[in-house]
């Protein structure tokens, strides 16, 4: 059999800087982890196999499976063109399984396979006011200034209930089923847990769904960023000529990205006001993924990992992150996806300060090991 391997090795912007404890771009190991940027997000994690590999090598000189390896350097945004190229190299990638470590185990010391990803449909959206920046005394009260206009055009996008008000948003999900239910009720999820860790008072989103659910399997939308008026020091007394906002949504199955991203463009220009303009750029996307658990990878890739933890189960768990071409991986080559991560959600990847465990990363390579051997039989 022929395992393929992907994973990722560009990363995202390092800012803001000066938050980092040690240098982004030099590799520290410090405390039984290694820091720095794509530690664990993701060339930390895609150096597992390459180590794994590396070590069969040099001890038994001969591996048990055909390897492929897909590395690529786009995957944080959008990976368009690898998504051309897998079209157009089907016979090149053919293969029995792939093996993606780009995601993190549902807790420390918990073998972990992942079967499932939201998907993404990213968007930015400008309102443009006057002309030019005002006095806000000399014309305050006469004109619309486009950052409160901006504002409540974002509050609009959520209702009462905290469900995203963008008309046919929720037509295609598809809801959990019951043996997904039971599978979340067996993990006790705290929620009183998880605020605690992320330094909040309570935890927020749809009412009706517990934060598992609305993590894996709910989708939504969030404000990534908003530019406009005066951010620097001290106070200058404007109405901003414009304002403008960077808009993400995490999607579940069956949505479709390009779908969704036209309606939302749609409805944002349906709820602009007279007295502004506003435009809705669309940007990049990718598709949900979910993959059926009793596929043989799968099972090995469960052996494999409980193995290498030492345990004797393996959870189960989606996530609620995007790998874009996921899901072009199980429709254009038809062989199995077995998300396989070793990070941790507390290792900051995204933010100042990235780090990877270097016991997970040790995991990480004897589980790939395994893995293959699985496979091989
Ligand atoms: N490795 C992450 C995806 C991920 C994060 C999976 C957390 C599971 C848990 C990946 O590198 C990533 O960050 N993807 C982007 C994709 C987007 C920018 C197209 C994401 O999810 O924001
Ligand atoms: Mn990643
Ligand atoms: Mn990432």
């Amino acid at each position: 059999p022929t395992v393929l391997f992907y994973g990722h090795y560009d990363v995202m912007p390092v800012d803001p800087i000066d938050e980092w404890k040690t240098k982004p771009f030099e590799p520290t190991i410090k405390d039984g982890k290694i820091w720095g940027r794509g530690t664990t997000d993701d060339k930390g994690q895609l150096y597992m196999h390459v180590a794994a590999v590396d070590a069969l090598m040099k001890t038994r000189k001969t591996l048990p499976v055909n390897v492929k390896f897909v590395l690529e350097g786009e995957e944080e945004i959008g990976s368009e063109a690898l998504d051309g190229f897998l079209k157009k190299q089907k016979k090149l990638l053919k293969c029995d399984a792939v093996v993606v470590s780009d995601t993190s185990l549902y807790a420390d010391n918990t073998p972990t396979v992942t079967y499932g990803l939201r998907g993404l449909a990213a968007l930015e959206g400008e309102v443009q006011g006057p002309k030019g920046d005002l006095h806000s005394g000399s014309f305050g009260g006469a004109v619309a200034n486009p950052a409160n206009t901006l504002a409540q055009m974002i509050a609009k996008l959520h209702d009462k209930d905290g469900k995203v008000a963008i008309p046919g948003f929720y037509k295609k999900v598809k809801p959990l089923t019951k043996s997904e239910r039971e599978n979340i009720k067996k993990l006790r999820h705290s929620e009183t847990k998880l605020a605690r860790e992320l330094g909040v008072r309570e935890l927020h989103g749809e009412n009706k769904f517990a934060a598992l659910e609305r993590i894996w399997a709910r989708p939504t939308l969030d404000v990534n960023g908003i530019k406009g008026g005066f951010i620097e020091e001290g106070f200058k007394t404007i109405i901003p000529a414009k304002a403008s906002a960077k808009i993400s949504m995490r999607l579940v199955p069956d949505q479709d990205p390009i779908e969704i991203g036209k309606l939302a463009k749609k409805h944002i220009e349906s709820i602009a006001p007279r007295s502004v303009r506003v435009n809705v750029e669309i940007g990049h996307s990718g598709p949900p993924a979910l993959a059926p658990l009793d596929s043989k990878p799968m099972k090995a890739a469960s052996k494999a990992i409980a193995e290498a933890f030492g345990k004797k189960k393996t959870v189960f768990n989606r996530e609620g992150g995007s790998i874009p071409i996921i899901a072009a991986f199980a429709d254009q080559l038809k062989a199995p996806v077995v998300m396989m991560g070793l990070g941790l959600n507390s290792e900051n990847l995204h933010a100042p300060n990235e780090h990877f465990s270097l016991k997970n990363f040790e995991r990480g390579i004897v589980s790939s090991i395994l893995f293959m051997d699985e496979m091989a039989k």
